[in-house]
């Protein structure tokens, strides 16, 4: 087993990363009151072996899966569980999937009777790398996505990487976009790594997965337990988001996976730096070519025009004092929040 903690002094807590469901410390265990939340995909596959980790059987609540289902109507849906099953403030919740589950589980976590703990058992690629990470908890809005939210650590993450094992290929390739944000955003040598390594990636060697999850796990750690709540640094950690959710939101939520959608944004984001005279043609190119030797999208969906980015990118969680912020590429491996993009300059470059 291989642990990452997340520093972040009462609030620390460790990053579990196995070929199977690591034990819990007794604490968790032996919890009276255990909630597992999960999906119809997911629940067949996992839930027993998850369910087995605690003393006491736990309940289960199953959402529809989809991104579609990240909403205030499946938030209410379980906290009517909780309460209808007289859960106290004891309860442990657990959120058993990818980053839908998880996202959803710890707004619910942060919001029932105040706050509740909860464990995170992240499921796909995408949820390893990152959404289980950090303490970001949402549900979208018609508006746009991730629009209510809290910041909730979880207690632990739990990692196992023989559940990637059942996940379909374009859910692998989404979690890839994810991965290679880190490497553009932070270390061009794990870019490298990943050109090296993208046959063993590709063909899922399991010691080559948890070594690049790890990676990006202790990537993600350090830069949350110094900026848990994005006053500065982690908005990097938002490369190609900007763009992405857009398409998300205007595509309709879950007809483009996340991670697709932020591969076309870190394209995006690429192209503007360039204009901008920080990246070659040969880098932009490159960005490109990582994402499509991992199976990922790297053009703007026919049916979008920047004029459809606009609304979007206008209420993104980034903009302040009215000034939509982007993250840029300064080098490759380098990031850095960039306040003066004007609308112009997006005609310009996308137009
Ligand atoms: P997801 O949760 O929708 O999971 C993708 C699909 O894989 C679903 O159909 C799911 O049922 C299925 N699945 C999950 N695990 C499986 C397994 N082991 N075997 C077979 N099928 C499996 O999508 P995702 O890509 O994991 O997460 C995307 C979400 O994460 C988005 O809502 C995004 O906004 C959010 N996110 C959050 C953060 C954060 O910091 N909180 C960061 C990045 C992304
Ligand atoms: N995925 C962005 C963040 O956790 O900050």
């Amino acid at each position: 087993m291989q642990r990452v903690e997340v520093q972040l002094g009462q609030r620390s807590y460790p990053i579990d990363i196995d070929t199977g469901f690591a034990a819990l410390p007794a604490s968790l265990a032996s919890a009276r009151q255990v909630v597992i939340i999960s999906n119809p995909t997911v629940a067949p596959l996992y839930l027993d072996q998850v369910s087995a980790l605690f003393s006491a059987p736990p309940l289960h609540i199953l959402i529809n899966d989809g991104e579609a289902f990240k909403t205030l109507a499946s938030f209410e849906t379980i906290l009517s569980f909780l309460l209808e099953n007289s859960m106290s403030r004891d309860v442990v919740l657990v959120a058993l999937g990818g980053g839908v589950i998880g996202d959803l589980t710890g707004f619910v976590a942060a919001c029932y009777q105040r706050g509740v703990r909860f464990l995170q058992i992240p499921t796909t690629l995408l949820s390893q790398v990152d959404s289980s990470v950090g303490g970001k908890t949402a549900v979208n809005h018609p508006l746009g996505k991730n629009m209510i939210g809290a910041f909730k650590q979880p207690e632990q993450v739990i990692i196992s990487t023989a559940t990637l094992t059942t996940l379909p290929s374009r859910e692998f390739a989404a979690g890839m976009a994810e991965v290679v944000k880190y490497a553009l955003l932070g270390d061009a040598a794990f870019l490298d790594w990943l050109l090296k390594h993208s046959e063993q990636i590709c063909q899922q060697q399991p010691e080559t997965l948890a070594q690049m999850i790890r990676h990006c796990c202790q990537m993600k750690a350090d830069i949350v337990s110094r900026d848990e709540t994005e006053q500065g640094e982690r908005a990097l950690l938002n490369l190609g988001h900007t763009f992405g959710h857009a398409i998300e939101a205007f595509m309709g939520y879950g007809n483009w996976l996340h991670g697709e959608a932020v591969a076309v944004g870190m394209v995006m984001a690429a192209e503007l730096s360039a204009h901008r005279g920080w990246l070659s043609k040969q880098d932009v190119a490159s960005v490109r070519r990582i994402l499509q030797s991992f199976g990922l999208p790297v053009a703007v969906p026919d049916q979008m025009q920047i004029a459809n980015f606009m609304p979007f990118m206008k209420t993104d969680k980034k903009v302040k004092d009215g000034q939509m912020r982007f993250v840029l590429l300064s080098a490759i491996g380098q990031a850095s929040l960039v306040a003066d993009v004007t609308e112009a300059e997006l005609l310009q470059v996308f137009g």
